[in-house]
């Protein structure tokens, strides 16, 4: 009988906190007893924003960031684990992403770059600590994202109907669950990183809460045409994408003199008929659409996803689970995998040759 609590750690691509998870796994059931986001520190923050936007190289701020970045982590989870009153003795394993500063999966050399040093974690907690998920799927010839699917499919699959289950973060992923069938999946395309990216060009504040903003907007048809043109929502699974490629440097030479709030607002349609479509042309059996992520929370966002998909969209919540949570608590059982000897990957998610048992174990 295997019981056992498992922390997961994440900082996704939007860079607005570090999401903490606490899993209890048993041969029943997945359990997710506690969440919560930690805000990054502000200059901390900046610098990771700036890592994974340069193009040159900075090896003192890449050196000092991943430490820096570690020891946050580190620190966050202690206060996580007091908070709910777990002591560190009762965890089986930490299992950290970290935060994706490059992602180029494609071409000759490909590379995948997440940091966020799990020895100061392991240092700093005491915990033993699962990290570097990524990079072993990518050697194995996959994509080496999105890994969440067989956590998705572990929590929501269910017998008698098709589920796409759409996570939208920085950059929004599926995970496509057909009774009876592998479960795929694939990064659709932009989430919130781009929308927040214009959003905070044009105003104060990190995002547009709830789409207000936006609302405000029209829909600028010519643009929404241009950006649906974009090559790689076309580009046949397994995919993946990151903001190495939706950002405003990839908006930018779309855009004539138009109204800022009215390419906010086309921008939210971007975002949700990229993923409609994909669910559409990839998933067409598909009767019920579950959202994860920060995205789920921008009211105009889901309208704009409901009113491109004909089947219904609702908020993870709905079937009992934090929306905040649930990437966090991926990678709390994805170091279960690794410490149970499984492998991590889905090789018809990724593409990789075949299953691998993913992560570097420091210990405590
Ligand atoms: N109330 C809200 N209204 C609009 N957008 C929101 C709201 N709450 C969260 N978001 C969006 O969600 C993002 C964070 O989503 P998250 O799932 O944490 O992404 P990531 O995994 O990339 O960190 C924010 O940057 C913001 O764009
Ligand atoms: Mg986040």
């Amino acid at each position: 009988m295997c019981s056992a609590l498992y922390v997961g750690a994440i900082s996704g691509t939007s860079v607005d906190g570090l999401d903490l998870a606490l899993l209890h796994v048993d041969d029943e059931a997945l359990t997710i007893e506690a969440a919560h986001t930690e805000a990054l520190p502000g200059n901390l923050r900046r610098v990771l924003i700036d890592l994974a936007q340069r193009h040159g190289d900075h090896l003192d701020a890449l050196g000092h960031a991943d430490t820096a970045l570690g020891q946050f982590i580190g620190q966050s989870i202690n206060e996580f684990l007091a908070r709910c009153k777990v002591r560190h003795e009762d965890i089986a394993a930490i299992g950290s992403h970290g935060q994706t500063v490059r992602h180029r999966p494609d071409g000759t050399q490909p590379f995948t770059m997440q940091i966020g040093d799990p020895n100061c974690i392991a240092e700093t907690t005491g915990v033993l600590t699962v990290a570097d998920f990524r990079r072993r799927d990518l050697a194995a010839g996959g994509q080496a994202a999105p890994l969440v699917p067989p956590f998705h499919a572990a929590l929501f699959a269910c017998t008698d109907e098709s589920r796409a289950i759409a996570n939208i973060g920085g950059i929004s992923n599926i995970t496509v669950l057909a009774p009876g069938t592998p479960v795929t999946g694939f990064d659709t395309g932009p989430g919130n990183a781009l929308l927040d990216a214009w959003y905070q060009q044009h105003n104060e504040g990190a995002y547009d809460e709830n789409g207000t903003w936006a609302a405000g907007g029209v829909t600028l048809q010519a643009l929404l045409d241009a950006l649906l043109q974009d090559p790689y929502l076309s580009v046949e699974p397994p995919k993946s994408t990151g903001k190495e490629h939706y950002n405003l440097e990839w908006l930018q030479p779309k855009l004539s003199p138009l109204e800022p709030q009215d390419v906010q607002r086309t921008l939210s349609v971007f975002t949700a008929r990229s993923l409609a479509d994909a669910v559409e042309r990839w998933a067409p059996a598909t009767a019920r659409v579950l959202v994860c992520g920060g995205g789920r929370l921008n009211q105009l966002l889901m309208a704009d996803l409901a009113g491109a998909l004909a089947c219904p969209v609702e908020p993870v919540e709905e079937h009992g689970i934090d929306g905040d949570a649930v990437e966090a608590a991926a990678f709390a059982w994805l170091a279960h995998r690794r410490l149970t000897g499984q492998p991590g990957n889905e090789p018809s998610v990724t593409g990789a040759a075949a299953e691998r048992v993913l992560g570097g174990v420091y210990s405590p």
